[in-house]
């Protein structure tokens, strides 16, 4: 099954050039001058469209359980979602539960994602219980394509890991080359001032974000950064939102050692604000770390453009306003954190194309070229490229939409973004050769998508 894209501009993170892209089963066969192929059994008009590679997510949380509680896209309904909007990957999480092993949590993560998956799926393993097991396991999870650990300094007596536990498991990265990946909160911290906020009576959604402030984010990711420097392990902070932290990240990666960061588009669009929303309609912008001030928008697309943030994620993690949410009324401590956000990455990114805080290029790079590289899928994914997996979004930049929980795929019964505007949409999108969204509907299949047995990070090797 030959399939030609044909009239397009091709966008890889080196840059825009038109070209016809063939596809032959399920990877690139040729990425051509325009009009050189002609034989195909489908084509594929993009004309004034942009050919890209397929976006990688890499930071979601489908069916996690957390909160009492489990967020609300299974692994069929979030991935088909991802694919709506032009991600043909994405790396979950499997989560270590205190007292359980590594290798038996990544079995029932297999078993929850085997079989369901619209779009290729890959795995890092969340390390909430360090022990002498737990840590030689992480070398057999190496082995097992799984080599980045999320760890929490964060959620005290849930994920939370002292810094002692968090030097041993860096050592064992360090000898292992798998990555640390860093929820950097001060979470000690963080739960005093929760407690005080409660006793005295502010139990509202703002709450959230005024007892989690920018210092408590920059401190844990200077502190994250020294212990990476003393093990000598790379680092990753995961869901960057302030300049606080990002201050701390641009300084460890000056000085030449091996830290980057990705962000996520909600502390990119939303702000603090949005938490003060009346009528509890803040708990819908409840996440960690939680959007700040809106300055700090600007730092975030600054370090995007120099690079000191690599990588845009979504953090998708969505719980219903109904239900869900609404555990928190009375208590925003018990909101369950996290939001929505994987069908829409690579239209919000764009919106940074359309308004000049990003080139073309920058926006590939940021949510799909790099992305591979640092998770050890370049030049499989991330590329559009002979030999690649033809994992494509044929894109039309002029086009708009107007963002809704009416519209999207998530299961989830709200918006972050209700009533956004935006320009650009995503038109056609292939996972591995087969047309899995087209002419606005969904033709993917539940179990399409084939687990990744990643490689190490590939900027250190
Ligand atoms: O609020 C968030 N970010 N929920 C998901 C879990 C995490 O910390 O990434
Ligand atoms: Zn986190
Ligand atoms: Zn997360």
């Amino acid at each position: 099954m030959r399939t030609l894209i044909r009239g397009g501009t091709v966008v890889n993170s080196g840059g825009p050039f038109p070209a016809d892209v063939l596809v032959d089963g399920e990877t690139i066969a040729a990425v051509a001058a325009p009009g050189l192929f002609t034989d195909a059994d489908t084509v594929i008009d993009a004309t004034g469209r942009y050919v890209l590679p397929g976006g990688i997510d890499a930071h979601t949380h489908m069916e996690m359980p957390f909160g009492g509680t489990s967020s609300s896209d299974t692994f069929a309904t979030g991935t088909a979602a991802a694919a709506w909007g032009g991600t043909t990957t994405i790396i979950d999480f499997a989560v270590q539960a205190k007292g359980a092993s590594l290798l038996a949590t990544l079995d029932r993560w297999h078993e929850k994602a085997g079989g369901h998956c619209a779009v290729d799926y890959s795995f890092h393993m969340i390390v909430s219980d360090v022990n002498d097991t737990s840590l030689k396991e992480m070398e057999s999870c190496v082995a097992a394509g799984v080599n980045s650990f999320k760890m929490f300094m964060a959620y005290p007596g849930v994920f939370y890991a002292t810094d002692g536990e968090i030097l041993r498991a860096m050592t064992k990265a360090r000898e292992t080359g798998a990555m640390v990946m860093m929820h950097a909160e001060n979470g000690i911290a963080i739960d005093q001032l929760v407690a005080q906020a409660l006793a005295d009576g502010r139990t509202d959604p703002v709450h959230h974000s005024l007892t989690r402030p920018p210092e408590l984010e920059g401190e844990a990711t200077h502190r994250a950064i020294a212990l990476a420097a003393v093990t000598g392990a790379p680092l990753y902070i995961v869901h960057l939102s302030s300049r606080h932290a990002l201050d701390a990240v641009t300084a460890a990666r000056d000085s030449g050692q091996n830290v980057f960061a990705e962000t996520c588009p909600q502390y990119l669009f939303l702000s603090i604000e949005d938490m003060a929303r009346p009528d509890f309609e803040g708990a819908k912008f409840v996440c960690s770390p939680p959007l700040r001030p809106a300055d700090h928008q600007l730092d975030l697309w600054r370090g995007l453009r120099t690079n000191d943030l690599s990588v845009v994620s979504t953090d998708h993690c969505p719980f219903c306003f109904a239900g869900q949410k609404e555990l928190g009324r009375g208590d925003f401590s018990r909101i369950p954190n996290g939001m929505p956000g994987v069908e829409h990455r690579m239209d919000l990114l764009h919106q940074g194309v359309v308004r000049g805080e990003i080139s073309l290029s920058r926006w590939v790079e940021i949510s799909a070229t790099t992305p591979a590289r640092m998770f050890g899928l370049y030049p499989r994914k991330g590329v559009v490229a002979p030999g690649s997996d033809a994992d494509l979004v044929v894109y039309d930049p002029t086009a708009t939409q107007v963002l809704s929980a009416a519209t999207h795929h998530m299961n989830v019964d709200y918006s972050a973004y209700e009533g956004m505007e935006l320009v650009g949409r995503v038109e056609t999108v292939l996972s591995r050769g087969s047309v899995v969204v087209a002419d606005g509907a969904f033709h993917g299949r539940e179990g399409h998508g084939r687990f990744l047995d990643r490689d190490l990070c590939q900027y250190l090797r």
